[in-house]
């Protein structure tokens, strides 16, 4: 049986097993002839409901580990010792791209550094258009007043049920975010993924999305990987690393 090493104060169990392991990963982009070398080796472990902060500079690899993490793009293969990316009993890095992608769908909900929001479609299409791609189209027809009802009381638990019928370019920045996190737990994922999700707000915006994605961790249990420049967020959390030169180190 699972051991339970911590209570969380905020509700949420954190179990000893990793949810997911990263080992070795190398990243580097290639732009023509030139070289952007980013990771060299991280290597991290993420338990079971664990709220996990990754701080770093700006440009050290943060938003590409969370990539990485979230199947939207793969470590380097031409390393000496091969990258392992564990989800579960899965390795990431063996799967097709199909399975990636029903990897994001069903386990992963991803919240970007820059929002990415649809423009021409309203707040509640942006955040049911993720059941869709989970489901399909003939599956999220015979699922879509759920999908709808599950939307529409995300957007109301953030405060939006006023907008949903507006476009991402008449809402604020803080509303924007809101959106895109609603959006990445339509699916209730075990694995959210937030890329400075509080970033360019003002602090009270920042603190009420922040209680937000809290509250949604406390009822769902759910594993969170957060990007953030924010070190009074970063102290609510129950690890921070911080990545160095490409590397993982325990802050
Ligand atoms: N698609 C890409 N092609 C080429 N280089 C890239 C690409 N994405 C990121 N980089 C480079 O990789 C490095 C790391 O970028 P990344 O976005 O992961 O940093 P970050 O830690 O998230 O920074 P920030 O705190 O500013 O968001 C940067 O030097 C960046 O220029
Ligand atoms: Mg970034």
């Amino acid at each position: 049986m699972e051991r339970m090493v911590q209570e969380r104060e905020a509700g949420a169990t954190v179990r000893s097993e990793p949810i997911l392991s990263v080992r070795n990963v190398h990243k580097t982009y290639n732009l023509g002839r030139v070289k952007v070398p980013v990771l060299h080796g991280v290597d991290l472990d993420v338990a079971q409901g664990e709220w996990v902060t990754i701080l770093g500079a700006s440009g050290s690899g943060k938003s590409t580990l969370l990539h990485l993490i979230g199947g939207l793009d793969r470590p380097d293969k031409h390393t000496n010792e091969p990258a392992s990316m564990r989800f579960c009993n899965r390795e990431l890095t063996r799967e097709s791209k199909r399975s990636l992608d029903r990897y994001r769908a069903d386990d992963v909900g991803f919240v970007f550094q820059f929002y990415h929001l649809l423009p021409e479609l309203s707040v509640l299409e942006n955040v049911t258009v993720g059941g869709m791609i989970k489901h399909g189209r003939l599956g999220y027809r015979t699922r879509c007043k759920e999908i709808v009802d599950r939307a529409s009381g995300l957007l109301d638990r953030f405060g939006l049920s006023h907008r949903l019928r507006h476009r991402p370019a008449e809402l604020s920045g803080g509303e924007r975010q809101r959106v895109a996190i609603a959006r990445a737990l339509i699916n209730e994922p075990n694995l959210l993924l937030a890329d400075e999700p509080t970033g360019n707000l003002d602090l009270r915006t920042g603190e009420s999305i922040l209680d937000a994605i809290i509250e949604h961790r406390r009822d769902a249990g759910l594993t969170l990987v957060m990007v953030t420049h924010d070190e009074r967020i970063a102290a609510k959390s129950d690890r921070v690393i911080q990545l160095v030169d490409g590397r993982v180190e325990e802050a």
